[in-house]
């Protein structure tokens, strides 16, 4: 029986679930894992996370189908990530296979918060791993949580599909040669104050500039970027110290392979934004969320797109993606994984 909840009125929020996944690294090894019912955690004052913000996560959704299924998408590849993310910061590798158990396990466990098809809401799993026990001197932890919890979300930005307005941000979110690449806590914490800034001065989001020439476009705080050219050519950045986001390299295949466009994945300079038809922010949260407008210092680029709806070439990306996740497109052969039919 799905819950009681207005599905429709849901915005990027937790809503507590029946059950959530725990595995414990100790010893050099990690146990079994169980699902179990109580969602606090309980660990040292002097927990590794706690003190040197050793944790990664990792974000996928499931979507009820057009037929009634549950499914996710490509959760292979968070779990490959998320093995990047743990080597990067020292941390043990939950075994990707048992990383794509527990997804299933933990959706099947909570199949009653998946929201109905159509309904605007879907079920975004958040994976993460940190360090448990005590450590003061800076050094990886020993023992590790790997925990998995689900919510039911609606959009991540207020207005759903409406177009918004960025700013280029000048505080920096990752180091050449740092972590931009990886899903580490630290990522996050780096961009709270650049966000609550950029929201004070009305802009939904930051676009950050590499931090070593501030002439590219890297990401957001939480998705990458799309953009179009007049002749219908998909754009996206290229960069080392971004994060390789799951639906941008959809995306890339779909524009190809569903729609016929050409595809760049290339440097994009922060001067080159005004010849861009449209322009958005892709990611598990974001889907695809289309930018109107960013504000470069005072110098304003608004896409041709509008702020009114997305842009041609976008709504055909974001109908096309989503009908694929939904289940009302036939999926490139491993996209699609079946929790319950
Ligand atoms: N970039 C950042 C910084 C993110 O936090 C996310 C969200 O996961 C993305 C990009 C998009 O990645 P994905 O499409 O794999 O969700
Ligand atoms: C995701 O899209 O899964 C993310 O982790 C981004 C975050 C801003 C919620």
């Amino acid at each position: 029986m799905a819950k009681d909840i207005d599905w429709g009125s849901l915005g990027f929020g937790y809503v507590q679930t029946d059950k959530r996944f725990v595995a414990n690294y100790k010893d050099g090894k990690w146990d079994e894992g169980s699902l179990v019912d109580d969602p606090m955690v309980t660990m040292s004052e002097c927990a590794g996370v706690l003190q040197y913000a050793q944790t990664c996560f990792e974000g996928l959704k499931a979507y009820r189908t057009e037929d009634g299924k549950v499914v996710c998408f490509r959760p292979d590849l968070n779990a490959s990530r998320m093995a990047d993310s743990c080597r990067r910061l020292e941390m043990p590798v939950f075994p990707e296979e048992r990383f794509v158990q527990a997804v299933v396990d933990t959706v099947k466990a909570n199949l009653d918060y998946v929201p109905p098809y159509g309904s605007g809401a879907t079920l975004y799993i958040r994976p993460y791993e940190f360090g448990i026990n005590p450590v003061i001197g800076v050094k990886p932890a020993d023992d590790y949580q790997f925990r998995m919890f689900c919510t039911p979300v609606g959009p991540y930005f207020k207005g759903g599909v409406k177009p918004i307005v960025i700013r280029v941000s000048d505080f920096d979110r990752a180091a050449p040669k740092g972590t931009g690449h990886i899903k580490a806590g630290l990522n996050y914490a780096m961009s709270l104050h650049a966000i609550v800034d950029a929201h004070n001065k009305g802009y939904a989001e930051n676009l950050y500039p590499d931090s070593a020439t501030r002439t590219k476009v890297e990401e957001t705080g939480g998705a990458n970027f799309i953009f179009i050219t007049k002749d219908g050519t998909l754009v996206t950045p290229k960069s080392d110290t971004i994060l390789p986001s799951i639906t941008r390299r959809s995306l890339m295949v779909v524009a190809e392979k569903y729609l016929g466009m050409k595809v760049e994945h290339r440097e994009v300079f922060l001067d080159e934004l005004s010849d861009f038809a449209e322009c958005g922010l892709c990611g598990t949260a974001a889907v695809i969320s289309p930018v109107g407008k960013i504000d470069d210092h005072g110098k304003e680029i608004c896409f041709p797109s509008g702020m009114e709806d997305m842009g041609p070439w976008t709504k055909k990306l974001y109908d096309t993606l989503t009908g694929i996740q939904m289940g009302r497109i036939e999926a490139p052969e491993g996209w699609i994984k079946v929790i319950a039919e």
